[in-house]
């Protein structure tokens, strides 16, 4: 997701269930749930060093300096790393080394996303049976989860931070005038000066955590993931390179270390004088599948070292460029408002039984209509509730808004649910079903003071996403009033249902009191690959091993196509994966085997069909017989069974609350 924002109530949109941010420094605020790996129990260490964790995972926690630009200084981070091992060991045939996945947010836990997904991603998305095996890691970026430090402006005090939260609902929706602005900035000082307060008294580097460091500790960690291979088994060393690099000839440069780094963290240049790598001491390649905001961190990392890129799949892509520089994060809202023109659309091709809207209305321009005329109703005379966990005082236009768009990210498991909600607030004026939406968002104070751990409150903190989006894009803090109602009204243009909500992404910046010590401002783009030959060898030391792969739904409500077509033409020969589906990231929106079949034989060929290809899918949320597939699971083979689990389509079954951000 891009950015859980718990500054509107935000539940953190990614897999997990478990929580848990502990770390070495910072005393843990809670006690770990007994499903939840006990990370102190790792001492953390230069050189990688797994234990068994989270029932057949492994564990780590690598040492990497705070600061690159200072890697000798003192200062460091424990990042939290977890791997579900391939199915094969090590020194099979078929094993094809290490994918590093990113969930997104930013602020997303990368363990807790492996834990509940990893499985599903080597079974369905990545592995190539008897073929290709792959292990599957991930791991929370510095300030985020279980990596220490870890970043928290609220430190032993959740009621501060859910007082704050509910403040921040309250304030109203930034479109609804300057003085919902004025409030937000007031609140946006606040929190600032918690911020560094917190920095004073225990530290915590936010100075330290963006994107470009990221992406450092991402060369760091497989560096150390091959010198533990070679530690553990130097003779087998050949096994384990990426397929081209299987059956080669040596060209003669050897004894070249490339690997170096120099202050900037940049790649010092070949050795080699037509900028081949070594054969001998090949450099380790990354091999990754980031989503969402995992699209800018692969992005970044491939810009900044291209040499480093062994496979790359971006799926669900952000603009670079947009998220980095100017007042940022005007591109991803392009096909939002159309999503819901289909929402109506496609609900009208069912029964009433699926979509109720048919009862009361003739078309579905006529349901438009209504729809906003009663948007505008509940802002004006927001409606008082009385939800069973107390959270929701009074519902609104805005906030209705919000939990549609939030619900656009999974219309297989939301959309019709949602039409039911919607279709009993607007025809029949209950609201039940949507205020139970919305409250499922809204920190509960009673939870807070009972020190009965509210989940909201357990998941992402908001600081921990907004070290990323701060620190990443430009300074925007001390701006008056009239910047901020002019960059809402920007939004608003692009999507009148999403962009209120999207505006407090950078909003929250506005007085974010850091900057990043190190920064990377582009270009966000990559050499052509080694060979147009991907098996080619040697590899150049300063090229991809191979293209690029760019994923996405056909219409996804944060990160549209518009985005992956560009960043695709900023990386030669990459490819366009269009899946016939809606919602957020090919992956997560709907099965289809050809996205599947494409990105399996990616990662073990570095090919795909051509430049541009369309997926169809399974299942679309109005296909009643999908569902009901997977309920009775006949017929669903075992690849959509995993890929059905890792949907936790049984566990939410209603939109999430308040997601803010890409995932
Ligand atoms: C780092 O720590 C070591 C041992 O604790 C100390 O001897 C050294 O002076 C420190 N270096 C810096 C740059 O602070
Ligand atoms: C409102 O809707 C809820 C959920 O569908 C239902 O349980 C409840 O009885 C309805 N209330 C009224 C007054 O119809």
């Amino acid at each position: 997701m891009l950015l859980p924002s718990v500054l509107l109530g935000a539940a953190l949109a990614s897999a997990a269930a478990t929580n848990s941010t502990t770390g070495s420094r910072a005393p843990p605020s809670f006690t770990p749930s007994p499903l939840e790996f006990n990370w102190l129990s790792i001492v953390p260490s230069e050189q990688l060093e797994y234990h068994d964790c989270y029932n057949g995972f492994k564990c780590a926690r690598l040492v990497v300096p705070l600061d690159w630009k200072l890697p000798k200084a003192n200062h460091t981070v424990a990042i939290a790393m977890v791997k579900l091992p391939a199915v094969v060991p090590d020194d099979d045939p078929t094993f094809g080394g290490t994918i590093i996945v990113n969930p997104g947010g930013p602020g997303a836990s990368g363990v807790d996303y492996a834990v509940n997904k990893a499985r599903s991603i080597q079974k369905v998305l990545v592995d190539k049976p008897g073929i290709r095996h792959y292990e599957i890691l991930s791991f929370d970026p510095r300030g985020i989860g279980r990596s220490t430090p870890v970043s928290d402006c609220f430190r032993n005090n959740d009621f501060a931070r859910t007082a704050w939260m509910l403040e921040n609902r309250a304030k109203g929706s930034l479109d609804s005038g300057k003085s919902a602005i004025s409030y937000g900035l007031g609140l946006a000082k606040y929190f600032a000066q918690r911020c560094k307060l917190e920095q004073e008294q225990f530290g915590g580097g936010l100075e330290y955590i963006n994107t470009p460091s990221v992406a450092r500790d991402m060369v760091e960690m497989i560096d150390k993931i091959d010198e533990l291979r070679k530690r553990k088994s130097p003779q087998k060393q050949r096994l384990t390179k990426l397929p081209g690099e299987e059956e080669e000839e040596d060209a003669g440069n050897q004894g070249q270390n490339q690997g170096e780094q120099d202050q900037d963290g940049s790649e010092t240049q070949a050795h080699s004088k037509r900028g081949l790598e070594s054969q001998k001491h090949p450099v380790p390649r990354l091999q990754y599948l980031g989503f969402s905001y995992g699209t800018i961190l692969g992005n970044t990392f491939a810009s900044m070292f291209p040499g480093r890129v062994g496979r790359m799949v971006l799926d669900g892509v952000a603009n670079a460029p947009d998220y980095y520089n100017g007042d940022g994060w005007f591109t991803n809202l392009d096909d939002t408002d159309l999503i819901l023109d289909k929402f109506w659309r496609n609900c009208y091709k069912n029964e009433p039984s699926v979509c109720p809207f048919r009862l009361s209305y003739r078309k579905p321009k006529d349901v438009k209509k209504h729809f906003w005329l009663w948007i505008q109703s509940l802002d004006r005379y927001p409606v008082p509730m009385s939800s069973a966990n107390g959270g929701l005082l009074a519902l609104t236009g805005h906030d209705v808004l919000a939990i549609i768009g939030s619900a656009f990210y999974k219309p297989l498991v939301t959309f019709r649910p949602l039409a039911q909600a919607l279709y009993e607030g607007m025809s029949g004026g209950n609201l039940t079903l949507l205020a139970d939406l919305v409250d499922a968002g809204v920190p509960k104070v009673g939870d807070t003071c009972q020190a009965k751990k509210n989940p909201v409150l357990l998941r992402a903190k908001d600081e921990q996403g907004l070290a990323y989006v701060c620190g990443d894009g430009f300074d925007v803090s001390h701006r008056n009033t009239d910047y901020w109602a002019a960059y809402v009204k920007k939004l608003v243009r692009t999507s009148r249902l999403y962009g209120p909500h999207w505006a407090s992404i950078r909003f929250a910046c506005s007085d974010w009191p850091f900057r990043p010590n190190w920064e990377f401002r582009g270009p966000y783009k990559t050499p052509a690959p080694s060979s147009p030959e991907y098996n080619s060898q040697p590899l150049y030391s300063t090229r991809p091993a191979a293209p690029l792969l760019f994923l996405t739904s056909r219409l996804d409500p944060v990160t549209p196509l518009s985005a992956a077509r560009a960043m695709a033409e900023r990386h030669p020969e990459s490819g366009v994966l269009i899946q016939e589906s809606i919602g957020h990231c090919a992956w997560a929106s709907a099965p289809s085997k050809c996205t599947w079949k494409a990105v399996s034989d990616y990662f073990h060929s570095g090919r795909f069909p051509q430049r541009e290809i369309s997926c169809p899918v399974r299942c679309t949320p109005w296909d009643d017989e999908c569902r009901s597939e997977w309920h009775n699971k006949r017929s669903v083979d075992d690849d959509e069974q995993a890929w059905w689990d890792a949907l936790d389509v049984n566990e939410p079954l209603r939109p999430r609350p308040f997601v803010l951000g890409i995932e």
